[in-house]
């Protein structure tokens, strides 16, 4: 009986920290996002992730900072804080590298920088090719090639998972008629104003694993100047938020994290703070009820923040039907 009951807890505390990915393996539901993260900010980020118990660190190649993040999980395998199989790592395949016979080529790079033999899950992370300097969209590839190449990149072990980023649910249908591994995941901007329900039950329907980018609504984005940002509501100040943070003693960005992971989508809050980054990670010890879940749900909705303009015009912009 007893064997029983501590079965069940953990079995219960497991499957509120992690969510199972169609081919069995456990993603963290809760990770440290590295976008905007500079190399010199990156490497006590991810330390100051890890000691207070991240285990999972969402980067890209374009994200500059893959090498940063590799010099520290390579110090703390060494010095035996960590196990290899105990941290899962998520990087993103960029734009300028769609062709499939470019793709193996790429992925290693991205483990050499990290210093892994193999990435935990590995996404396209946009459904548009563009020339090798980002110069010009390329029209040539269709996003059923990229997953094919993506997919000999899984087969040969390189990374544990595959999944996508960015894509619309059409590109979604189109890749899971032609797979020969299916998609793991699907990571998206989603937050509060964007909560994204009608993708989240494509996904659901295919057994697709779904990640909030932006779960925080990403305060930070203004530093990126590449893009004019549009001026929009702050979900860290929206009075749902801040009447619950008042009740359960939580801040903003704990309720904003707590609602999606109890609508089972992992979050990747970025911080490069050493006291947010703890902040965000304590959302495990309090449950948002129902009724509550529900309310957070009703919030009218807003419009998208990342709105890719640089995709217009091709023909695999994921966008174009709502431009
Ligand atoms: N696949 C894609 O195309 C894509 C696109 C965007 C993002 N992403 C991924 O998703 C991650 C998260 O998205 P994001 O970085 O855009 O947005 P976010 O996580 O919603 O917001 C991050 C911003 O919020 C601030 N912040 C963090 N914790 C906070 C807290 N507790 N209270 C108040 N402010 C807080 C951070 O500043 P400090 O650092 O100063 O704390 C940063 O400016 C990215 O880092 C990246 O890994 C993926």
């Amino acid at each position: 009986m007893l064997t029983f009951i501590l079965c069940t807890c953990q079995l219960l505390s497991w499957m509120s920290t992690h969510v199972e990915l169609s081919n069995g393996i456990k993603m963290p539901v809760l990770g440290l996002g590295t976008w905007l993260s500079k190399p010199e900010e990156v490497e006590d980020a991810v330390r100051n992730a890890i000691d207070v118990g991240y285990r999972l660190i969402d980067t890209a190649a374009c994200y500059g900072n893959e090498a940063e993040i590799g010099k520290v999980l390579k110090e703390y395998f060494e010095e035996g804080k960590l196990k290899r199989e105990d941290i899962f790592i998520t990087t993103k395949l960029w734009c300028t590298h769609l062709h499939p016979n470019e793709i193996e080529a790429e992925l290693r790079e991205s483990l050499k920088k990290l210093q892994l033999d193999y990435v935990d899950l590995y996404l396209v992370h946009m459904p548009t090719a563009f020339s090798s300097d980002m110069s010009a969209q390329d029209h040539s590839v269709k996003v059923e090639d990229t997953w094919k190449g993506v997919e000999e990149a899984y087969k040969k072990g390189l990374a544990r998972s595959i999944g996508v980023s960015n894509f619309s649910a059409d590109q979604i249908h189109r890749i899971q008629k032609i797979a020969s591994v299916p998609i793991h995941n699907n990571q998206v901007e989603l937050h509060l104003y964007f909560p994204q329900f009608e993708l989240q039950e494509v996904c659901n329907q295919y057994k697709i694993s779904l990640t909030a980018y932006a779960p925080l609504g990403s305060p930070g984005r203004v530093n990126f100047n590449l893009v004019n940002w549009e001026k929009s509501p702050n979900p860290l100040e929206n009075d749902v938020v801040l009447k619950l943070a008042q009740k359960y003693h939580k801040t903003p960005a704990q309720i904003l994290l707590r609602h999606l992971i109890q609508r089972k989508i992992a979050v990747i809050p970025k911080s490069v703070n050493a006291s947010r980054i703890k902040e965000n990670f304590e959302v495990f010890d309090f449950s948002l009820t129902v009724e509550e879940i529900n309310e957070l749900n009703s919030v009218p909705r807003g419009k998208r923040l990342f709105k890719q303009e640089f995709l217009i015009g091709h023909p695999e912009d994921p966008m174009k039907d709502e431009r």
